[in-house]
């Protein structure tokens, strides 16, 4: 009776994940760990040969976690139950931390000396007939990132007959910053409301929770900033403290560590007292007394994230004191429990009065009121330059990729090579807030790259923004790299299929940032969609596409920082009214009777000072330099010839056009792909990129209708003619953009 009644409730069991899986279909929430039974015969008979059992040397619960994952991932892939075996037979994978009781094979047979704490190795050892999978490392995180490759390996159809990996993580803190409040909204988050539901916390435990973990540690992400960088001090008392440990809790053994935003006026905020000066001892004492209590609960903390003295944001600054005594200070308290410190660089003051050039901090005049702001371009670096060295060792300087705000094109940051004896951290930004949001198809890779491979010339060339994030450039002992998250609770993640893409190549490029955009699309295709060759060639070469596509409809030839104030979505180059001159279009593209861009060189703002020499070289001269830079540092003529031989204002018009023209390609491609993708994700996507066509027609025509007001040129032949007229567009509002999630 008994056995009857229990195969009854597994037989039960599994018509309930069957008609689970059938109701959400494919709905993407499986992101890159679909694990489907390998669909190519030869490769699946070579899997089944070469993996019989599995053998794990230790226990704790990330071993634990990596077996769950290696049992379930070989599941699915192949589509037979492997077993867990005590003793190492034909096709056993061997999995084990450096020096873990039990083990046989001797240590010296691989090399932990160059894997550090999280690199893995995985080889194939045949011996006495025996073909057997190593997975090992110096740690069981390591073990955990091995698993995760070695089941990539399978998802991608490779050959693992003879497999000989050594990997090892270049920058050491790889981390996603979310941009969440505590009510839920996400300050520009497209991908519904935030994943953490405090509500409900610490008592309920959303699998969301494991399986974000999951899908991070996947991809080598191990830190975890919860809340928004414009912060909410109540996260730091008791109440949701007890909360943020449950999360903790859960994280730990997929290797990710929480870190918190701190809300520099918390102390009077939440703590009672008059003044939040870094240098007030009983300041000090507060921050000392709350790091005590939050290591307590969660002994492995990983530190603080730090927005001050920007947009309205509480800091240092407002004490008279320095961002290096306010980011030494919380320094200093998390710093004796190992915890770290990324103080944001996002900084542009208007009430500095002086030219940015002599700009001191501690002299600002807090009654100046708002003036007209010199070029916000320059102020990071004149902000922060004259703090290098400064910091304790266990501060990050945390700078965006650009010296503005997360453009589809900017030249990086002027920051990256300038401090020495400060540890830069990367600040990307894989929500797309200027680049179509949860709406368009942009895959963000390259992007990411042309920042990391640009060179700063620092230690002359060669001296990329990627040594310098990895430390190699100027032998930082710390490293780091953040992404703000595109994730929400939408069923899929990211709202955009693709936006997952975009997630997996910040973790993977966080973890190697020598892989190409094309070996991250290849690899998140098929693992996510499929590895038929049509569909992987395809999706890969319309990828690829996507981010040049962004820039050409909306920003081409350098122009930046255009989109309407209504949330950043759509065009709005007339705009001019909002309180800060440096928060509007026509500060940043200064269109005028003559021609259009910044000049920012020696006859303009100089902001090109700012870089080394060779890098002005570059730059400096309207005739030689880089047409995908020149609005963001010359104010050329309209009729300022190109390289094309053609005028300034038709190549802008038919930029705009291909722009256009490349989206109109990435549909006929997708559509092509129509028998070889799952129904529902293909309508999402064709769906999406319908609005996004529309999008693309609407930022071509807004931008060409205003800003043929001042070149009185005619449209080209070649570009479509606009359907309405100027002040159509500049009717349009969109008042509730999602995004505006606001300071709760
Ligand atoms: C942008 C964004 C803000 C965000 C800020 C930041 O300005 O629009 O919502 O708070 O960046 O990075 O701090």
């Amino acid at each position: 009776m008994k056995i009857v009644a229990k195969v009854r409730t597994l037989g039960l069991c599994w018509i309930l994940l069957l008609v689970s899986v059938f109701c959400h279909g494919e709905d993407g929430y499986r992101l890159w760990l679909r694990y489907d039974k390998v669909d190519n015969d030869n490769l699946l008979q070579q899997y089944r040969s070469r993996i019989s059992s599995f053998l794990f040397y230790g226990n704790s619960s990330t071993l634990n976690a990596a077996k769950n994952e290696l049992k379930i991932g070989l599941q699915g892939l192949l589509d037979k139950k492997i077993t867990e075996t005590n003793s190492a037979i034909n096709g056993t994978i061997v999995l084990f931390a450096k020096g873990s009781k039990g083990v046989v094979t001797s240590n010296k047979m691989f090399d932990y000396d160059s894997l550090g704490k999280e690199g893995f190795i995985i080889r194939t050892i045949s011996e006495n007939g025996k073909n057997n999978t190593f997975i090992t490392a110096n740690t069981d995180i390591g073990v955990l990132y091995g698993v995760f490759h070695f089941l990539r390996l399978l998802q991608t159809q490779r050959n693992i007959t003879n497999l000989n990996i050594g990997s090892v993580p270049k920058i050491e803190n790889r981390i996603l910053d979310h941009w969440d409040n505590l009510n839920r909204t996400v300050e520009r988050g497209f991908a519904g409301i935030s994943l953490w539901n405090w509500h409900l916390l610490p008592d309920y435990l959303d699998q969301r929770y494991t399986d974000y973990a999951r899908a991070n540690a996947s991809i080598g992400i191990n830190g975890t900033v919860l809340t928004n960088v414009n912060a909410n001090a109540a996260v730091l008392t008791n109440q949701y403290l007890v909360k943020v440990k449950a999360l903790a809790d859960v994280f730990r053994p997929y290797g990710i560590k929480v870190y918190l935003t701190a809300k520099f006026s918390a102390p009077i905020e939440i703590g009672g007292l008059k003044t939040a000066d870094p240098l007030d001892t009983s300041v000090q004492n507060w921050w000392k007394r709350k790091a005590d209590e939050i290591y307590s609960l969660i002994p492995d903390f990983g530190g603080f994230l730090v927005k001050a003295n920007s947009e309205g944001q509480p800091g240092p600054q407002t004490y008279n004191r320095s961002h290096a005594d306010g980011a030494n200070m919380l320094a200093d308290v998390v710093g004796s429990h190992g915890g770290i410190i990324m103080w944001r660089a996002f900084v542009y003051d208007v009430r500095v009065q002086k030219s940015n050039e002599n700009f001191d901090s501690a002299k600002i005049d807090r009654n100046a009121g708002s003036i007209a702001a010199p070029d916000r371009f320059k102020q990071a670096y004149a902000e922060f330059k004259p703090f290098d060295g400064k910091f304790r060792k266990n501060v990050l300087v945390q700078v965006k990729n650009g010296p503005i705000d997360f453009q589809p094109r900017e030249p990086f940051s002027p920051l990256f090579g300038s401090m020495p004896q400060t540890p830069l951290a990367m600040e990307f930004q894989l929500t797309m807030e200027y680049l179509g949001q949860g709406t368009h198809l942009v895959y963000q890779a390259p992007l990411f790259k042309e920042v990391l491979d640009a060179d700063t010339y620092a230690n002359g060339k060669g001296s990329t923004v990627a040594k310098v994030i990895d430390g190699s450039l100027h032998n930082y002992t710390l490293t780091a790299i953040a992404g703000v998250s595109n994730i929400g609770n939408e069923r899929n993640w990211t709202n955009h299929p693709f936006g997952q893409a975009t997630w997996y190549a910040f973790g993977r490029l966080a973890w190697d940032h020598e892989l190409t955009p094309a070996q991250i699309a290849d690899e998140w295709i098929r693992q996510t969609l499929s590895n038929s060759n049509q569909v992987v060639n395809t999706t890969k070469k319309l990828m690829l596409a996507s981010r040049e596509a962004v820039v050409n409809y909306m920003t081409p030839f350098g122009l930046h920082h255009i989109m309407s104030s209504y949330g950043h979505y759509g065009p709005g180059p007339w705009q001019n009214n909002l309180p800060r001159p440096d928060w509007n279009p026509v500060y940043y593209h200064r269109a005028d009777a003559f021609g259009i861009g910044f000049d920012r060189t020696s006859t303009g703002s100089n902001a090109l000072s700012q870089y080394q020499p060779q890098v002005q070289a570059q730059w400096k001269d309207s005739n030689t330099c880089d047409e995908k830079y020149l609005l963001w540092f010359h104010h050329v003529s309209w009729s300022h010839k190109m390289k094309s031989g053609k005028t300034l204002w038709n190549e802008l018009c038919s930029k705009y056009q291909q722009g256009i023209d490349t989206v109109r390609w990435m549909q006929q491609q997708w559509n092509g792909l129509k028998n070889f993708i799952d129904e529902e994700r293909f309508k999402q996507v064709q769906m999406f990129l319908a609005i996004q066509e529309k999008d693309a027609e609407w930022w071509k025509n807004a931008c060409i209708l205003y800003f043929q007001t001042f070149s009185k040129m005619p449209i080209p032949s070649n570009v479509e003619k606009p359907d309405h007229d100027l002040e159509y567009y500049k009717s349009l509002r969109f008042v509730y953009a999602p995004g505006n999630g606001g300071n709760m």
